[in-house]
């Protein structure tokens, strides 16, 4: 392909840096020179330029705009990105949160003047204890992964209150890595349960590793393989049996929510990611929110603050002096995600009962759907219908040339984001796919048609095809251990 004397491609413009754009030497505004009065700051004032670039407004208007583009966004195509739901944000949400009365709040106003705003942290908390049927819960942490430190946090609160101090939590294989990141972090030794062939926690070996000693299982239900962990009332049954607390990585609640209730399957602390089963933006791991459902025996120590209601309103429980209560302390600044909680509530509200277990229903149809539909050209991992992510592996690539990477980046050029690769790690060459509730049909069959129409040149031997993609990307292919291991974060001349 020719390149072009620009560097663009059509109407794709090629973007440096702002820092490349422009120099600080040039203005891009024209003001009158400044009076030069002496002293002026008290000595304050700069000594040298600052190094900013002078650009005019419409080229640093473009700049932004050209970079939100290079975004793929859940506003921009279909995302089917298995165990990270990427589900569209309805807008009503977004309406919500920028409310005046909502958007312009400050988290140290006096408690009489935010009385609404607590009352929608009451409420929303309300809510997500009658759904997953548990009597308590911690509203602070930002995201998933700080939602699983604090429910362990308040495991090894409730344990040590009893002098019991326990050294070890036990992760299956199939768990996102944020579960054993987080049992580390909160310094137990990470103890690996197998996944036996149908994809669920092998029992026996569970509980040949249940002991004294062990502190907590977490187990992800509906588990990352897609799959229900259809033992779990023993599993729980075992987990109590040894002392233990059960905890559930409810990140996958979307698949079920409204028509289970976790507190009924025995379960003491799970967290939930508002962003994927409440439609609320992702935040990378930050602004975020990661609520914590709690037990009765756990409750007590769960974090600081924490919202009331008695005769005189609303209150933000700030101390420990309070109650009888043992909060281990705090796990983030004021009372939370506010924006999140306002975008999670006006979904549910939206939604109501009947359409929240709508939500899981579609979900797992639509997940099913693909998994019908691709069966006879991929290779499942596991026999026997899926929750909401469909888990296929690379079988049906064997003696083609062709790796899950390559097929994921072949699908670049198709228009579409690839599906998580390589993970969960219990299948070789893991392709997930979860295609969540707001996709229509239409959308599932155009993407259908982009996958079986690779399978299908993989298999004829186009492999070549593959090792090049992808073409039509702004960029190729990135060196991704550079980026993990060298990442370059900061620009200098
Ligand atoms: C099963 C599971 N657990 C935990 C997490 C971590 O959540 P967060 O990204 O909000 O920290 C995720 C995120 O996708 C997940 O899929």
């Amino acid at each position: 392909m020719a390149e072009t004397a620009s560097g663009n491609k059509a109407l794709f413009v090629e973007e440096p840096l702002i820092f490349e754009q422009g120099d600080d030497a040039t203005s891009g505004v024209d003001l009158p020179a400044p009076p030069t009065v002496k002293n002026r700051l008290g000595g304050l004032e700069r000594e040298g330029r600052i190094g900013l670039p002078g650009l005019a407004e419409p080229e640093v208007v473009r700049h932004y705009l050209r970079l939100s583009q290079r975004n793929y966004s859940i506003d921009g195509g279909f995302y089917p990105l298995g165990s990270c739901t990427m589900k569209y944000n309805p807008r009503l949400n977004e309406k919500m949160a920028r409310l005046k009365g909502l958007g312009d709040l400050h988290p140290l106003q006096p408690m009489s003047t935010v009385q609404g705003a607590l009352e929608l942290i009451d409420t929303l908390a309300h809510w997500l204890k009658v759904l997953t049927g548990m009597p308590a819960v911690a509203m602070t942490p930002a995201a998933g992964a700080h939602g699983e430190l604090t429910g362990l946090m308040t495991i090894r609160a409730a344990h040590e209150d009893r002098g019991d101090a326990r050294k070890r939590v036990l992760v299956p294989e199939s768990a996102h890595g944020t579960n054993p990141a987080s049992a580390a972090a909160c310094g137990y030794e990470v103890d690996p349960v197998p996944a036996n062939d149908r994809g669920r926690v092998d029992l026996a070996a569970l509980k040949a590793k249940l002991g004294p000693d062990v502190a907590a299982l977490m187990l992800t239900n509906p588990n990352t393989c897609g799959l229900f962990e259809t033992d779990i009332l023993e599993i729980a049954a075992a987990v109590h049996g040894a002392g233990a607390y059960f905890y559930c990585d409810g990140a996958n609640l979307n698949a079920i929510v409204g028509r289970v209730r976790p507190g009924d399957l025995g379960i003491d602390c799970m967290h939930m990611n508002l962003h994927k089963t409440f439609s609320t933006p992702h935040g990378g791991g930050g602004p975020g929110s990661g609520p914590v459902v709690l037990s009765a025996p756990l409750a007590p120590f769960a974090p600081l603050p924490y919202v009331v209601h008695g005769a005189e309103g609303f209150r933000l429980v700030e101390h420990y002096t309070e109650s009888d209560a043992k909060p281990f302390g705090r796990v983030k600044g004021f009372h939370g995600q506010f924006g999140v909680f306002v975008r999670a509530l006006a979904y549910m509200m939206s939604m109501g009962a009947d359409g929240l277990r709508q939500v899981a229903e579609d979900a797992v149809l639509n997940a099913n759907y693909l998994l019908a539909r691709l069966s006879g050209d991929l290779t499942p991992s596991f026999e026997g219908p899926c929750m909401h992510e469909a888990l296929f592996d690379d079988r049906f690539l064997k003696d083609t040339g062709v790796s899950t990477l390559d097929f994921a980046k072949a699908l670049i050029d198709e228009g579409f984001h690839p599906m998580t690769m390589y993970f969960p790690l219990v299948v070789h060459g893991a392709m997930l796919m979860e295609p969540t509730e707001t996709e229509s049909k239409g959308t599932l069959d155009a993407y259908i048609a982009s996958v079986k129409a690779l399978a299908a040149r993989a298999k004829a031997g186009e492999a070549d095809y593959f090792h090049q993609a992808p073409v039509h990307s702004p960029r190729r292919r990135l060196d991704e251990t550079a980026a993990a291991r060298k990442p370059v974060l900061r620009w200098a001349k």
